[in-house]
């Protein structure tokens, strides 16, 4: 690829988030058009190291549902020889169609121990990793970072280079330094100046709330595609929504039949991935966000928490939607709805 070239369709990815892009809630995303995925973030220490098995909690995050049409596993750690081992190891399961390097993580507790975006800080060592990686696996080798540590240590085209000479795939940017955490402005002048010069894929990331808002973050970085986080929690539909703009249809209104024959479908995905009792315990966030201005909602969350297994939570939803069909009453009433942001859960 020539500096600033871009393959001909642009991507629209869902980023990984810890704790909530679980394979279930990955299909859903596919369903809705999302062009890709990345695992949560495998411990390499854990991971490369282990001899015995491991626990069925970090089993799961290996697990790939047949809907998942394109999907990365991603890695973390400082330890080269560590990282190298996950990606053999990661390699031999044939389940994976790239290995991702996560150096963006912000949380305390990750840069606390040297790991995530507290590579930024040591460019030196993040190459060293990267090499090794690269050298572990026949898999493409993606990396996802962000700008640097803080706006006094930019990195992010330091590592863009270093990425194209390793053979890389594709880099993700989040447009935002670790001292911003999950808001401040994104650096979208920063991200189109190293989009254009890059010779490989990156891909924008950070900020994006709604469709319109990510065609206009691919327009202004001139990015290969856009990674969107915190807002596909919110309307995974929003691959959908991007879809039918860039063909200038109109986006349909979400109403209470979709949304809700979404949330069982996510339900009994989430349970082929974990107990039932844990999958419709984490239902709790995704009703709490999908049904968000529908007339009773609250009423139906309060309810949700008598129900533990698939079936009673079928029933209350179906019988939700039920009420509202009766009272033709689907649609959502923006005045009875949470505020919309992209809060979500941040591991501080
Ligand atoms: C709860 C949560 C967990 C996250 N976990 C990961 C992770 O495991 N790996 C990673 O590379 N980024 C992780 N991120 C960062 C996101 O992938 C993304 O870069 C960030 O949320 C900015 O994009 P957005 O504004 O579209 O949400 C996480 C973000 C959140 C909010």
């Amino acid at each position: 690829m020539m500096p600033g070239e871009r393959p001909p369709e642009p991507r629209f990815v869902l980023a990984p988030m810890d704790g909530m892009t679980h394979a279930g809630f990955r299909a859903v995303c596919f369903d809705y058009g999302a062009d890709g995925a990345t695992t949560e973030m495998i411990q390499s220490l854990a991971y490369g190291r282990a001899k015995k098995r491991m626990s069925p909690a970090f089993e799961e995050t290996l697990l790939r549902l047949p809907e998942e049409r394109s999907l990365a596993a991603q890695l973390i750690g400082r330890d080269p020889g560590a990282m190298a081992e996950s990606a053999r190891r990661l390699t031999a399961l044939a389940r994976f169609d790239a290995i991702e390097i996560n150096m963006g993580c912000p949380a305390r507790k990750v840069v606390g121990s040297g790991n995530g975006s507290a590579l930024l800080k040591e460019p030196d060592l993040a190459e060293r990793i990267m090499a090794a990686v690269r050298e572990a696996t026949p898999l493409p080798v993606r990396l996802k970072i962000r700008l640097g540590w803080d706006s006094g240590h930019i990195v992010a085209p330091r590592l863009v280079q270093a990425a194209e000479q390793l053979g890389y795939e594709s880099v993700t940017i989040h447009g935002r330094t670790r001292a911003q955490m999950y808001t401040g402005a994104v650096d979208t002048g920063l991200l189109r100046e190293i989009c254009a010069s890059a010779r490989i894929p990156i891909y924008a990331n950070g900020g994006v709330t709604c469709a319109a808002d990510a065609l206009d973050f691919l327009r202004d970085t001139g990015a290969a595609g856009v990674s969107i986080g915190r807002a596909a929690l919110k309307q995974p539909w929003i691959f959908d929504d991007i879809r039918r703009l860039r063909r200038d249809e109109s986006i349909p209104e979400r109403l209470a039949p979709e949304r809700i024959s979404l949330l069982v479908r996510l339900a009994e995905r989430t349970c082929r991935c974990r107990p039932e009792r844990v999958a419709i315990c984490e239902m709790r966030k995704f009703c709490s966000w999908w049904l968000s201005g529908l007339s009773g909602a609250e009423d139906i969350l309060s309810r949700l928490n008598g129900v533990d297994t698939l079936d009673g939570f079928r029933m209350l939803l179906g019988g939700y939607l039920n009420d509202l069909t009766r009272a033709s009453d689907t649609r959502i009433h923006p005045e009875l709805a949470a505020p919309y942001t992209l809060d979500t859960v941040y591991r501080t």
